[in-house]
């Protein structure tokens, strides 16, 4: 097994000493089913989508609904965003008067949509430490007994790289934790995550260091703990139909074998996962938000694009299950006497 480096946990979280797997938060994509579905296989953590702390504060209904946590088991993470140290501090006020369940309230320096940035709020925070330090006072203080944690990236470009200062920061001002996706904002999603700067944190801090960024399966999750000595690793896109990954990554780091979904199970779980969305948001939204995971969740296999568009022409969830079900009838596709052997993406 890699070896971690040894850390300092805040004592409200000796949980985290056992968290090494986390859904990163994604707008659109980590509501409650799909945290649900990633625990069931193997995620240690899950975060809601970041939710606007002053959506929060003037008690925007639909901001509220993107925190869909009440009596959520396991572990799961609130993120808020903003530019304004007093709306950050008041809408954390409000998430812990109205005892909004969270295991940590999470803070987005990280963000490079030009909507977020433009109003100095998510990665345009790293450009203006000042403001980023009012702002974490701010939420320590109003957060009280709930733990305060920061996500960012290594800077605003590659000439003024500054996670080192900014985590060393967060650590005094009394974050639990740090997750530091290897990019700068102006790489957006381009290019690859500098894992080394993941590895210079870690020896920085005293406190735990998640890594984030481009690991896509057991074998670049071990990779990363490897190079960086990382309490934990995070995962965002490679698990968007694929709640797999956290069970191959645990196999992986214990040093055991990984047997990959069969086709079946791959059915399975996707019904499930739609029933789950369905009975959350509605037949209409939950059909709809669901695609975005059965399209990527047979990729590899032969005969997946026309299987998406079965899929995708279906209006209601009991379609989608049912061209589900007779697919699954029909057997594993690779295993048809016609189809033509392709590598199944991870
Ligand atoms: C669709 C999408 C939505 C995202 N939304 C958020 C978010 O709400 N909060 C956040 O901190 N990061 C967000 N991210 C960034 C990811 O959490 C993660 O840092 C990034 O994708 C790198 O990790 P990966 O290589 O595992 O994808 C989002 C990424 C994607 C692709």
């Amino acid at each position: 097994m890699p070896l971690r480096k040894p850390v300092r946990l805040d004592p409200r979280i000796p949980w985290f000493a056992e968290v090494r797997h986390l859904l990163s938060p994604m707008a659109g994509v980590t509501d409650r089913p799909f945290r649900t579905i990633c625990r069931d296989h193997g995620a240690d953590m899950g975060f809601c989508e970041f939710t606007s702390a002053s959506g929060l504060y003037h008690e925007n209904e639909q901001t509220w609904a993107l925190i869909d946590t009440e009596g959520e088991p396991g572990r799961v993470g609130i993120q808020i965003f903003g530019d304004d140290p007093g709306a950050m501090g008041a809408a954390t006020e409000l998430l812990v008067a109205r005892g909004r369940r969270m295991d940590v309230l999470d803070l987005n320096f990280g963000c490079p949509a030009k909507k977020v940035v433009k109003k100095c709020g998510g990665s345009a925070l790293l450009a203006d430490v000042p403001r980023l330090e009012r702002i974490v006072r701010a939420v320590v203080a109003a957060a009280g007994p709930v733990p305060v944690s920061a996500k960012f990236r290594t800077g605003w470009d590659e000439t003024s790289l500054n996670y080192e200062e900014v985590g060393r920061l967060l650590e005094e001002l009394g974050c639990v934790w740090v997750t530091l996706h290897g990019r700068t904002r102006n790489q957006k999603y381009k290019g690859e995550a500098n894992w080394d700067t993941i590895a210079r944190l870690v020896e920085a801090l005293e406190i735990p260091v998640v890594g984030n960024g481009d690991v896509v399966d057991g074998a670049s999750c071990r990779a990363m703990v490897a190079h960086t000595r990382c309490h934990g690793v995070m995962v965002a896109r490679a698990a968007i139909g694929n709640p797999w990954i956290f069970g191959q990554m645990t196999a992986a780091e214990g040093g055991r074998p990984w047997a990959a979904p069969s086709f079946d199970e791959i059915c399975e779980t996707m019904a499930r996962h739609i029933r789950l969305e369905v009975a959350q948001r509605g037949e209409r939204t939950g059909s709809l938000v669901v695609r975005k995971h059965l399209a990527r969740c047979f990729r590899g296999y032969p005969g997946a694009a026309a299987l998406r568009r079965r899929l995708f022409a279906e209006e209601s969830s009991a379609g989608m299950i049912a061209v589900l079900d007779d697919t699954r009838r029909a057997g594993d596709p690779r295993r048809l006497p016609d189809h033509e052997p392709e590598e199944r993406a991870s």
